[in-house]
């Protein structure tokens, strides 16, 4: 009763059409399955709604694949039903089958949304058959379109949205950039007092000494006076110089065999004259079964330096420090604490960017300096391959830096 091309033209494949006349006159549905028998081409299964009340219900229940609604339904007409039929959503085509030949019944047909519009008197087989088949066709086409439509709004959205994020990103990076402007005005004024706040001294100094002459007891502390702010000095601008070539990527590590050790009896003795001098109870722990240690030692050194100078700035005098040593992993942990005031929580990401000062209101002027000690810390231990780490202290008071390194960092050459 079929062949195939039509059926997949129709988009039915193997399932027979399942249509489905809504018709309150029997002698017209006689007529009608007459008539779908005599079509060759296509399987059609035929259902019979003889209950016009019921029409709209059973076509938005989408049971059939096509409707055949007559036209002159008693009480109600087959265009209500369509139009009815459709505003609640019913997506199946619907054909208007009519007695009567007037054309202005075609043209309501088409405007209330009817896929075709077919009188009885004149229909046969073939001119049914077409119309179904059409009628269908058509609904497919329609859906294929809605499926496109879908797709290009779902690209869009995606496109959109994607575009959204890069305008967000482009505004947090403007944000960064204006903060990171910001922060260097305020460093240049900070760079201005550190550079010339031990040249106060210097003077002073110098005057004194021109003024006592040869005098050897008012010389000498002047002469050590001049020779502790010259160094000073000259760290401010190795600080700085280094900043400018690791920043620029200038800076190439010295590896050679060293120990945690010794680092530490270093970076401690540098400081011990500081520490000292601020009355601290500072005290080194060292661990068993360090590993030996390929690094850059002056680096290094630095890293203790910085973090331990850190903690005696910013401890109260008489505070408690403590630099403990142990084995991790591949490598060596430090870890400095001090009893002071703290980093609050949300800064201590940010204690590691450059120029990044903690403002306090208690500030005693001790604790001055550029901003750049701890970004050093976390660069030269990253260029070892290890990390590094801020956290407040135990209960909330102090804080506590880690850095870790490992033993033989990963781009050490032979
Ligand atoms: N142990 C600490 N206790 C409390 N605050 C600290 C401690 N270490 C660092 N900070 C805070 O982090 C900020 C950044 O430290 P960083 O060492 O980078 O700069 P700095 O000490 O101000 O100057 P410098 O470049 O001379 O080291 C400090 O200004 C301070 O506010
Ligand atoms: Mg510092």
């Amino acid at each position: 009763m079929k062949t195939d091309a039509s059926a997949s033209e129709v988009g039915m494949s193997e399932k027979p059409i399942r249509l489905m006349l809504i018709d309150d006159d029997e002698e017209d549905y006689l007529l009608t399955r007459d008539l779908l028998e005599g079509i060759a081409d296509i399987e059609i299964e035929l259902d019979w709604l003889a209950d016009a009340d019921r029409a709209v219900d059973v076509i938005c229940d989408g049971g059939c694949d096509l409707y055949l609604v007559d036209y002159s339904l008693g009480r109600i007409d087959g265009l209500a039903v369509i139009r009815e039929a459709l505003a609640r959503g019913a997506s199946a085509p619907m054909i208007l089958l009519t007695g009567l030949d007037e054309r202005a019944i075609d043209l309501d047909a088409m405007r209330a949304g009817a896929a075709d519009f077919l009188e009885k008197w004149r229909l046969n087989p073939t001119l049914l058959e077409r119309s179904i088949r059409y009628s269908l066709q058509e609904k497919q086409h329609a859906e294929e379109l809605e499926r496109r439509v879908q797709e290009r709004t779902t690209e869009l959205a995606r496109a959109n949205s994607a575009l959204q994020a890069q305008v967000a990103e482009r505004v947090r990076a403007e944000e960064a950039l204006r903060t990171a402007d910001r922060r260097k005005d305020e460093y240049l004024s900070t760079l201005a007092h550190e550079l010339r706040n031990p040249l106060v001294p210097i003077r002073n100094a110098l005057e004194i000494m021109r003024l006592a002459g040869s005098d050897p007891a008012v010389f000498e502390p002047s002469r050590a006076m001049i020779e502790r702010q010259v160094k000073h000095l000259i760290r401010l601008i190795d600080d700085l110089m280094v900043v400018a070539r690791i920043s620029r990527g200038m800076i190439k590590l010295k590896y050679e065999s060293s120990s945690a050790e010794r680092l530490t009896a270093t970076a401690v003795e540098n400081l011990q004259p500081f520490l000292t001098k601020r009355r601290h109870d500072f005290q080194v722990d060292l661990a068993e079964g360090l590993p030996p240690l390929r690094v850059d030692s002056e680096r290094l050194v630095q890293v203790l330096y910085n973090l331990l100078h850190n903690a005696a700035k910013y401890t109260q005098p008489g505070g408690r420090i403590r630099l403990g040593v142990e084995p991790e992993g591949d490598g060596v942990l430090f870890r400095v604490r001090d009893d002071g005031p703290g980093i609050p929580r949300d800064m201590l990401q940010a204690v590691f960017e450059i120029f990044f000062q903690v403002k306090r209101p208690d500030d005693d002027g001790v604790a001055s300096g550029l901003g750049v000690g701890l970004w050093l810390v976390k660069r030269i231990v990253e260029l070892h391959g290890g990390r590094v780490e801020a956290r407040s202290g135990a209960d909330e008071r102090g804080s506590e830096f880690l850095a870790w390194i490992p033993a033989t960092p990963p781009d050490a050459e032979e």
